[in-house]
């Protein structure tokens, strides 16, 4: 099976147990309808693979302007007319038969844009699983959950920290690969000594902070945090429900774990957790300092335990179709050469940098993929999540997103200045 026909059963097979009416109604204004994205990726690969590398015209001009993801964005898609699943399905089926005479005819080239297209064909999974966690529709099925990895004895709390040493280091992706152009060039920076969470925080941690009133003390809040926390009324993470705390004492809350990490919070409650802990969020540069070993020869170590990607259910919590976190700490063979557990893989980690160009930033392909959200509002999240495609999970893919969004698998992990 080639790498774009695995991601088409592992789409497909994401959606096999829901039905067409969930597929086709909009379970939450920040998602898109499933079937929107199903039939956007068939749109995306047309466009890149079958017309702009392949020279062909576009199976379908008719569907481009619906399929593009900034002449219709989310707000508009549930009201506009969509292909239905049937129709969905087909169109991604004659897509990838185009793009396979395609490659018949001119090979790979370099594999930019075959990397490009499977690549977002396995970002959209994730934002998949995001629609469906927050949908739980009736039919859906949890497909392949791995089993639970056992908690580690003692079990982290995510207050635990390690001490990295000041230093320069190398940050952003190097020549040779495939890498989006965010993570591009890659360059050289200097970071002062400073201690970083050994592990995400975890739910119990978190509890701790909900209790002890972590929501009501401006003090720890920024202005903005405050201000979007009460306007929403915000008093715990977005999975938590009103009487969490009594449920779970009573045992009957399985899958808020207390051992796993705290996942869908937003920048702004991972920062005032932070602040409640005399801490704050690392900046980018810690976090990947933190997650790479021997900046210097990247090439050679890209990712913490080597030149290897992760093995999920070894080193990571990793593309996962149904299911969630695993303990915090809990795949010790993922250890970064500093000691911190989990970078990779189980939520998505908050950092403090807002998302911009490295110095020296060329857009590529396009610049809508990233270029045109670099400014003041987005944040940076790094690592990846439980639900993430292996390949994609790098420690220089840049996530990005509004500081006040909980619908990511987003979790924290706290750095402190020594
Ligand atoms: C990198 C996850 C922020 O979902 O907007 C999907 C990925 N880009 N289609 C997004 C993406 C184009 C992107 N994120
Ligand atoms: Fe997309």
């Amino acid at each position: 099976m080639s790498a774009l026909e695995e991601a088409r059963w592992r789409t497909l097979a994401l959606v096999a147990s829901v039905s067409d009416a969930d597929l086709e109604c909009v379970h939450s204004p920040l998602m898109s309808p499933l079937v929107w994205d199903l039939a956007h990726v068939a749109a995306y690969e047309d466009l890149w693979l079958v017309h702009r590398y392949g020279k062909r015209p576009l199976l379908r001009e008719d569907l481009a302007a619906t399929y593009d993801a900034f002449e219709t964005p989310r707000a508009l898609r549930g009201d506009i007319e969509l292909l239905d699943p049937g129709q969905a399905r087909d169109y991604l089926t004659e897509v990838h038969a185009r793009t396979l005479e395609v490659i018949d005819e001119r090979g790979v080239g370099d594999g930019t844009v075959h990397e490009m297209v499977l690549r977002h064909e396995h970002q959209h999974d994730e934002t998949m699983l995001q629609t469906l966690q927050l949908a739980r529709p009736q039919q859906y099925e949890l497909v392949g959950r791995r089993p639970d990895p056992e908690s580690p004895r003692p079990s982290f709390t995510g207050l635990e920290m390690v001490e990295i040493p000041a230093g320069p280091c190398t940050i952003g992706a190097g020549d040779g690969g495939f890498a989006y152009d965010n993570e591009r060039p890659r360059h050289a920076t200097d970071v002062p000594a400073y201690r970083m969470g050994r592990t995400p925080i975890t739910n119990a941690t978190y509890l701790t902070f909900v209790e002890s009133g972590g929501y009501e003390r401006r003090e720890c809040w920024s202005d903005e945090g405050w201000a979007w926390k009460e306007q929403y009324d915000i008093t715990r993470p977005a999975d938590w429900t009103a009487d969490l705390t009594a449920e779970w004492r009573l045992g009957k809350l399985e899958p808020l774990h207390p051992d796993r990490p705290v996942v869908h919070v937003s920048w702004f409650e991972a920062d005032a957790f932070a602040r409640a802990h005399d801490a704050r969020l690392p900046t980018e540069a810690e976090w990947e300092k933190a997650a790479t070993w021997d900046r210097a020869d990247a090439k050679a170590r890209r990712y913490p335990w080597g030149t290897r990607a992760p093995v999920p259910g070894l080193h990571a919590n990793l593309d996962q179709l149904g299911g969630g976190t695993a303990p915090a700490g809990a795949y010790p063979a993922g250890a970064s050469p500093y000691g911190c557990l989990g970078m990779i893989g189980d939520v998505w980690e908050w950092t403090s940098t807002r998302f911009d160009g490295y110095p020296g930033f060329v857009a590529y392909p396009y610049r809508e993929y990233s270029e045109v959200f670099f400014g003041s509002k987005y944040r940076i999240l790094r690592g990846g999540s439980w639900a993430t495609r292996t390949s994609v999970a790098t420690p220089t893919f840049r996530n990005w997103d509004y500081p006040q969004r909980r619908q990511i698998f987003a979790g924290i992990r706290i750095a402190r200045d020594v």
